[in-house]
């Protein structure tokens, strides 16, 4: 019965894997929104010249808050609401764009980009 006893080694292997990736769950939504920033924000709003958005907000509100990932007076709701309607020259991006979920872990990403629990 080597074929049974394999099975049941490899059926425990994956039920290890899966609770793994729930105990890390938090984490994980915290480095999937940082994925995500960084394919989809961060050519316009990665730090210094050269990106516009960056530019933008430090010309409008200053430096401190031109680098909007860790800003501390940005609400997920806010962020949530910005990339999904655009804001002036920012384009907004559609469910098929960033998944509702991604949105989720983007949005916290930019608020706790430590990794902190966020009130939504
Ligand atoms: C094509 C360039 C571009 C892309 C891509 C882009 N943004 Fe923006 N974003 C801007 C510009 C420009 C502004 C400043 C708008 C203004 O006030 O003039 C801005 C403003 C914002 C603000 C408002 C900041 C504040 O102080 O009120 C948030 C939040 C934001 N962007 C989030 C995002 C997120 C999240 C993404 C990725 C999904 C993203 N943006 C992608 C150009 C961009």
């Amino acid at each position: 019965m080597i074929v049974r006893r394999t099975l049941t080694a490899a059926a425990l292997i994956a039920m290890m894997i899966v609770g793994t990736a729930h105990a890390g769950d938090m984490k994980n939504s915290v480095s999937h929104g940082e994925q995500i920033f960084n394919t989809q924000c961060i050519f316009c709003h990665g730090q210094g010249l050269g990106h516009p958005a960056w530019q933008m907000l430090a010309l409008k509100k200053g430096k401190a808050k031109a680098y909007i990932v860790g800003r501390t007076d940005l609400t997920p709701l806010y962020i949530k609401h910005v990339v999904r309607n655009g804001l002036i020259e920012m384009p907004p991006f559609r469910v098929s764009q960033i998944s509702n979920p991604d949105l989720d872990a983007l949005a916290q990403y930019i608020t706790h980009p430590d990794g902190a629990q966020s009130a939504k």
